[in-house]
């Protein structure tokens, strides 16, 4: 079959372009796997919180001036870890996961609220500039103990 000059550029057009897109898919899905591991992860095994950083020591760490990482898991009822304390002014970014059913974080006077559903990473930040005691409640409705399903961030 005779093939135009004009086709030719443009099937050669074609596949460069196909090849640069395999590339660009390749070095990023290669990216993704050498990504340090402090980049925010989504999702996680429901079965395996426990044994899964960084969700295997919930703790809350300084990650700069005044700002804050807190890794916590929700559970039927409660959360971990306790207890929470940050300084005036904080900017705290929160890293929720459950390792059972779906519960809420809420922090009524802050417009945290967020579902955390098992599987995956929930992630939610405030700056806390009031000191004084944030309660920490779960509003889905959770199990027998829902109405218990609480904790408390101090701002000092
Ligand atoms: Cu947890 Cu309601």
């Amino acid at each position: 079959m005779h093939m135009h000059r004009l086709e030719k550029i443009w099937l050669t057009v074609g596949v460069s372009m196909l090849v640069v897109f395999l590339l660009v898919l390749g070095i990023m899905t290669f990216g993704r796997g050498i990504a340090p591991p402090n980049e925010h992860i989504h999702r996680i095994d429901p079965a395996k919180v426990s044994e899964t950083p960084p969700f295997d020591k919930p703790q809350i760490t300084k990650i700069g001036d005044n700002v804050y990482k807190a890794v916590m898991v929700a559970y039927a009822f409660g959360y971990d870890p306790i207890p929470l304390e940050v300084p005036a002014g904080a900017t705290v970014h929160f890293e929720i996961t459950s390792s059972d059913v779906v519960h809420g974080f809420q922090i009524p006077g802050t417009n945290v609220n967020v579902m955390v559903t098992p599987g995956e990473v929930s992630h939610v930040s405030h700056t806390f500039d009031k000191p004084g005691e944030y309660l920490i409640i779960c509003n889905e409705y959770c199990g027998i103990a829902h109405e218990m399903m609480k904790t408390t961030l101090v701002v000092k």
